[in-house]
C-alpha cells in the first residue's frame, strides 16, 4: 500500500478549480471551454486524419469497453510535440460518451491535487495528464492503486492518530500523454494497458489537414497551397494549422486574393524564415553549430545544448526527432552527426 502525505480536511479539501479544464464531449460544450487554436481539432475518429494504426487500436478498445459497459483501459500517448495526443485523448471522450479532464503533471505539485481530481470523477469519466513524466512522487505513487486498483490511499491525521485511509474510486480512463516515454517509470507506464506511439505525418495526411483546416477557416487554397504547406510543417499538423495561419495573415494585408496560391504560401513563409523542408531557425541553428564549429560532428548532446543554450532534453524530444525524421542528423554512441543530405541541404557540401 503506498503511503502518502495527502492530507483531507474540510479547510484542506481538494481545490482542483483552475488547474484543470474540464471538457464535455459534445462538441458546443468544447467550444465553450477550449481555446481558439482548439476549434481545428477533429472531435471524433472520422474526422481524425492519419494515424491509421494508433486508430485502428484504440477504436476496437472503444467499442470493446462500450459493448462490455466498462470504462477503458489506461492508455499512454506519447511521440514528439504537436501529433494530437491532446486531441486524440478529446476524440476518446466523445467516442466514450464520457467528459474529459484535462490537466499537465506540472500542475499537479501537490498531493491534493490529484487528490481532488480523482475524488471528483464521475464513473467513466476519463482523465488527461499532459507530459506525465514530469509527475511529482506523490503523485504517482497515488496514482498506482488509483489506476490498478480504483483506490486512493490517504494518510490522514498527524503523529499518533496517524493512519491510511483507502477511498474506493469510480472505474475511469487515465490518459498519459508525454514527449518522454523513457522518462517514465516503469511501474507507471507499467499500470496503462493501452501504450500508443504517435506517428510524424504522412504527406498526404497533412495535405489533408491543411485543407479541412481551410474549409474550416473559410480560406481558399489551390492544391498546391495546401502541398507546399504539407511539406513545410515538419509532418506535424499543429504546425500545419499555424503555418496556415500566417498564410491567411499575408493574403488578409495584401486584400483581394479570392485563392491563396503556392506562390503566396512561399513568400509568407520565406518571411517567416521556415525553408523548403520545413527547418526553422532553431533546426538551422543547431546543424551550423555542428558543421561550422565541429565539422559536422560527432558532438555530445550537452555540448550543442550548452553552446546553443537551449535544454537538453528540449532538444532532444523536440527539435531532434524531425532532423533524424528528415535524415539530417544521425544519433551516434560518439555524439550527434549531421548527414550528408543535411550538408547538402544547408549547401555545405564542400565543406566535408
Ligand atoms: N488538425 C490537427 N490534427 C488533425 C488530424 N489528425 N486530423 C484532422 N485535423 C487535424
Amino acid at each position: 500500500m503506498a503511503i502518502v502525505s495527502s492530507k483531507i480536511s474540510k479547510a484542506d479539501s481538494p481545490t482542483p478549480k483552475g488547474r484543470e479544464r474540464l471538457v464535455h464531449a459534445e462538441p458546443i460544450e468544447q467550444e465553450r471551454t477550449l481555446s481558439r487554436e482548439d476549434s481545428l481539432r477533429p472531435s471524433c475518429f472520422e474526422d481524425y486524419i492519419g494515424q491509421t494504426e494508433l486508430k485502428q487500436v484504440l477504436k476496437i478498445s472503444v467499442t470493446a469497453a462500450l459493448g462490455r459497459g466498462e470504462a477503458l483501459d489506461h492508455v499512454l500517448l506519447y511521440g514528439p510535440p504537436g501529433l494530437g495526443k491532446t486531441t486524440m485523448a478529446l476524440v476518446l471522450a466523445k467516442e466514450l460518451g464520457v467528459k474529459a479532464r484535462l490537466t499537465s503533471a506540472p500542475a499537479l505539485e501537490r498531493p491534493r491535487d490529484i487528490v481532488g481530481l480523482l475524488m471528483n470523477l464521475q464513473p467513466r469519466e476519463l482523465l488527461f495528464v499532459d507530459e506525465i513524466h514530469r509527475l511529482p512522487k506523490v503523485a504517482e505513487e497515488l496514482l498506482y492503486p488509483a489506476m490498478e486498483d480504483r483506490r486512493l490511499d490517504l494518510n490522514v491525521g498527524k503523529g499518533n492518530t496517524a493512519r491510511t485511509r483507502s477511498v474506493d474510486l469510480p472505474p475511469f480512463t487515465l490518459v498519459g500523454a508525454t514527449t518522454r516515454a523513457g522518462a517514465l517509470s516503469s511501474p507507471l507506464r507499467d499500470r496503462f494497458g493501452l501504450s500508443q506511439r504517435l506517428e510524424f505525418y504522412r504527406l498526404k495526411d497533412l495535405q489533408a489537414i491543411v485543407e479541412r483546416a481551410a474549409c474550416l477557416l473559410k480560406l481558399s487554397l489551390t492544391n498546391d497551397a495546401c502541398l507546399e504547406i504539407a511539406r513545410r510543417c515538419r509532418s506535424t499538423p499543429r504546425i500545419a494549422n499555424r503555418l496556415l495561419k500566417r498564410v491567411r495573415d499575408v493574403a488578409t494585408v495584401r486584400g483581394g486574393m479570392n485563392v491563396i496560391d503556392a506562390q503566396l504560401v512561399d513568400e509568407a513563409l520565406e518571411l517567416h524564415r521556415v525553408d523548403r523542408k520545413g527547418l526553422d531557425a532553431s533546426d538551422r541553428r543547431l546543424l551550423e553549430f555542428l558543421l561550422k564549429v565541429h565539422g559536422g560532428g560527432p558532438v555530445g548532446l550537452d555540448t550543442i545544448a550548452a553552446a546553443l543554450g537551449e535544454d537538453s532534453a528540449t532538444l532532444e524530444s523536440v527539435v531532434e526527432p524531425f532532423l533524424m525524421q528528415v535524415g539530417f542528423l544521425n544519433r551516434t554512441p560518439r555524439g550527434r552527426v549531421v548527414t550528408e543530405a543535411g550538408r547538402i541541404h544547408l549547401g555545405r557540401l564542400d565543406k566535408k
